[in-house]
């Protein structure tokens, strides 16, 4: 781990954790690791096989029957599950409460851990989840906290959604999240919190320009201080 660099961003759905570290990661070099994408492949997965999503004996028994890989670059990434490419299929609304559902999991959690702290080991990464700076990499060279007022985060998400002809409604999307950040940061296993070491950015008002800057700044001064790339 100390040989390579890692950033770690976490925060509540839509604070643009995906977009900001994807740009980043882009400009200076680093992997891209969207974690949210793994448990939204075991979401998909149980939907497909009519499973429901909060059925514990049914995702836990699910788990050794599939292969989830990560395929990352600097600016996209991939996520296969049993050599299928799931990537273009996970961002559904029906699929981003079923991760919530799942992720809750203690399995689950266990089940992708090591796919998460195995890519940092080989990378310098810049990868965004939910306890990315408290559980799967804890020694990360950089936490940042990434967070928004939840309406702001919700017509984000509302924007992305119809940019991608998804039919659904602010109200919806608002409520979805309100939901999900309730599911996230009560769960028992690795809830959404804060690292005690992790800066904080709330990115309420910001363009994504300006946020970009900010924790560019922050990853660059690490850099310039400390360790080089
Ligand atoms: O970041 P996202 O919206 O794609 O994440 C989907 C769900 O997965 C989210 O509701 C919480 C969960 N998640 C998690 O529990 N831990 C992570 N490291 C990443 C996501």
């Amino acid at each position: 781990m100390k040989n390579r660099l890692a950033v770690a961003i976490d925060g509540p759905s839509g604070a643009g954790k995906s977009t900001i570290a994807k740009l980043l990661a882009q400009e200076l070099g680093f992997l891209y690791v969207d974690t949210g994408a793994l448990y939204r492949a075991i979401g998909y997965e149980v939907i497909k096989r009519g499973g429901k999503p909060d059925d514990a004996e049914f995702v836990t028994g699910l788990l050794p029957e599939l292969n989830v890989e990560l395929k990352c670059g600097s600016g996209a990434q991939f996520v296969f599950v049993n050599g299928c490419d799931v990537s273009d299929l996970i961002r559904s609304p029906e699929v981003s409460m079923a991760a919530s559902a799942v992720s809750a999991m203690p399995e689950v959690r266990r089940f992708l851990f090591n796919l998460q702290r195995d890519t940092a080991l080989k990378n310098d990464v810049i990868m965004d989840g939910r306890d990315i700076g408290t559980v799967v990499l804890p020694d990360a060279d950089i936490k940042i906290f990434l967070t928004a007022s939840v309406e702001d985060r919700a017509r984000r998400r509302f924007a992305e959604l119809i940019q991608k002809g998804v039919e659904t409604s602010y109200t919806d999307v608002l409520d979805d999240m309100k939901k999900r950040d309730y599911n996230d940061s009560h769960r028992k296993t690795a809830p959404l919190k804060a690292a005690h070491d992790a800066i904080k950015v709330d990115t309420t008002g910001n363009t994504l320009e300006q946020s970009v800057n900010i924790l560019k700044e922050l990853i660059l001064n690490f850099i310039s201080n400390g360790k080089k790339k």
